[in-house]
């Protein structure tokens, strides 16, 4: 959508954002792009320092989004996006959200390759990742059984630290 860019800061989730969490990946329209996990799976990601949830916060100071980072101490330096969830869709901040979130992993940590993998049904999220310099780096065949017992496609992206704000 085109619009004024929106602002978005970031901070580190902290307990209490658990039910916004929760609640923005559980919303119904994203069912098939993306993955729900317990209160107990989160708290225990959130206590390990192999992870960090961030939050985007948007306008008024609101809480709009969600990223978890998985893989911090990785020995290769690859970390993963895990998951990442604006929970209004489709209005303007996902794209600014997720260039903080890039920008936080290379400013914060030693990444060399921040990697992801993306349904292939899932065109928006493919096109946001493709605008912020993600590449596409192969096709991970029937990766994902869904919740109906269908197998899913996905891509394998990732962004490299010398990618990171070239031109
Ligand atoms: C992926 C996600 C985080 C992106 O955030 P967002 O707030 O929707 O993103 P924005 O509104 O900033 O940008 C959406 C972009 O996708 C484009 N877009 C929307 N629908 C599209 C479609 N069907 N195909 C291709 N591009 C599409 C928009 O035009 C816009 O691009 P532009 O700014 O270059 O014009 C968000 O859509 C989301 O949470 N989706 C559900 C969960 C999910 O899929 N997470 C990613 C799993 S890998």
């Amino acid at each position: 959508m085109a619009g004024p860019a929106i602002d978005v800061s970031l901070r580190r989730a902290a307990p209490d954002d658990l039910d916004f969490i929760m609640a923005a990946e559980r919303q119904p329209a994203f069912e098939r792009q993306v993955g729900r996990w317990s209160a107990e799976r989160h708290q225990a990601a959130m206590a390990s320092a192999d992870f960090a949830y961030l939050i985007g916060m948007g306008p008024g100071g609101l809480p709009a989004g969600f990223a978890i980072l998985r893989d911090l101490n990785n020995a290769s330096d690859n970390i993963g996006l895990q998951r990442i969830v604006s929970a209004a869709a489709g209005q303007g901040f996902g794209k600014p959200f997720l260039t903080a979130v890039i920008d936080w992993v290379f400013a914060e940590t030693r990444c060399h390759r921040f990697l992801l993998e993306v349904f292939t049904d899932n065109p928006r999220a493919r096109h946001v990742y493709r605008s912020l310099g993600f590449v596409e780096e192969g096709l991970l065949r029937e990766a994902v059984k869904r919740a109906d017992g269908a197998r899913a496609d996905q891509m394998l992206m990732s962004l490299l630290r010398r990618e990171w704000r070239a031109p």
